[in-house]
């Protein structure tokens, strides 16, 4: 985990090259106090800067390439079909997010508690009874947990998160048995968080009640389509539970977006990116994620691809899907 950020770290992971951004406007910023003082670290003759991650969301709220959007978003990222990077996208755009200062709080609703294992600091865990308590959504919901309790924190401060729990199960069988069970999310989880820019379901991949209820308070879905074969075969069947979904509640002004994920350099592959191109031509961003070791090593070390290896062609692929991605999704609040 990268604990300092030099100047000419922050150059690439916030592509100040794309944006025409010099280091010497980084370093005027820094003196007239506009942006948070770094430390100063003399290496031989050079006084080198260092910025903690807790100040980065500062930066990038000026130096950035996302911007705050004018309104709530919130995302539910679901797709009937395992494995096709609905949770290392989800780690991605929220955390991309936090480091440009979007206020960003990431809902972990899948039962295998995926999107927990990917922020959550492990500590050292020598005994079992050395396991930290977790809260989530079920404890918020049925036993009236304080928000405050089950809220983690992350290394920046913009990015926060409920993490998931084997619990989960039971609020899925609670949920069942409540009136207006569609809306519970909307009506009792929402209001309470107010103070996010930006709240993303991150799902798993067999529809249930909790899906049921992410979708209800989403205003966008995003649904990553695996170019593979076993994706494919699924990706009509699987899309139309969806589309079926919103009619029924008429969630009318809900914007749907399709991530072409997993794309490899053989032709079958690439065959089910065209086919996806052109079946799915109202939704989809025409910018794949391509299979890459570095997307799991990233992983592994927490970061997102950006921050892990900022000069690479995946990093730069990463940047202009979330870029475009954020680009239709945040003029939302401008209609
Ligand atoms: N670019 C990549 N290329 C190949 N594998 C990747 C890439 N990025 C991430 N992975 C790995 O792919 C695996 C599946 O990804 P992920 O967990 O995001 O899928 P998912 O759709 O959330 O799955 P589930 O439906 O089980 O929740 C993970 O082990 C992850 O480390
Ligand atoms: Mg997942």
């Amino acid at each position: 985990m990268q604990q300092f950020w030099t100047s000419s770290y922050i150059k690439k992971v916030f592509r100040f090259d794309d944006n025409h951004i010099s280091l010497q406007s980084l370093y005027n910023a820094e003196e007239k106090k506009y942006i948070p003082t770094a430390h100063r670290e003399q290496r031989g003759k050079i006084n080198v800067r260092k910025w903690t991650n807790e100040q980065i969301p500062s930066i990038g709220e000026k130096f950035g390439f996302l911007k705050r959007p004018k309104e709530q978003v919130v995302i539910c990222k679901y797709i009937q079909k395992g494995g096709v990077l609905k949770t290392t996208t989800t780690f991605n755009e929220a955390r991309v997010l936090g480091l440009n200062g979007v206020r960003t709080l990431v809902i972990g609703a899948d039962f295998e508690c995926s999107i927990t294992d990917v922020i959550m600091d492990k500590h050292e865990i020598t005994t079992l009874n050395d396991r930290p308590m977790t809260l989530g959504l079920y404890h918020l919901l049925v036993e009236n947990a304080p928000l405050g309790d089950v809220i983690v924190k992350t290394n920046l401060p913009t990015l926060d998160f409920i993490p998931e729990t084997h619990d989960l199960v039971a609020l899925d069988k609670w949920l069942n048995q409540q009136t207006r069970r569609e809306y519970v999310f909307k009506d009792k989880v929402l209001p309470l968080l107010n103070d996010y820019d930006v709240i993303i379901f991150d799902n798993g991949p067999s529809w249930n009640h909790l899906i049921e209820n992410s979708l209800t308070s989403a205003n966008t879905v995003i649904c990553p389509l695996g170019c593979n074969l076993l994706a494919y075969n699924a990706s009509e069947t699987n899309l139309s539970s969806i589309f079926e979904f919103q009619e029924k509640m008429a969630l009318d002004s809900q914007k749907v977006f399709m991530i072409p994920t997993l794309l490899e350099r053989n032709s079958l592959s690439q065959q089910i990116y065209g086919q996806y191109l052109t079946k799915f031509e109202k939704y989809i961003i025409p910018l794949p994620i391509r299979t890459s070791v570095k997307g799991q090593e990233a992983l592994v070390c927490k970061q997102t691809i950006l921050e892990y290896a900022p000069t690479s062609q995946f990093a730069q692929d990463y940047y202009e899907l979330i870029t475009s991605l954020w680009s239709k999704i945040a003029c939302l609040g401008e209609n």
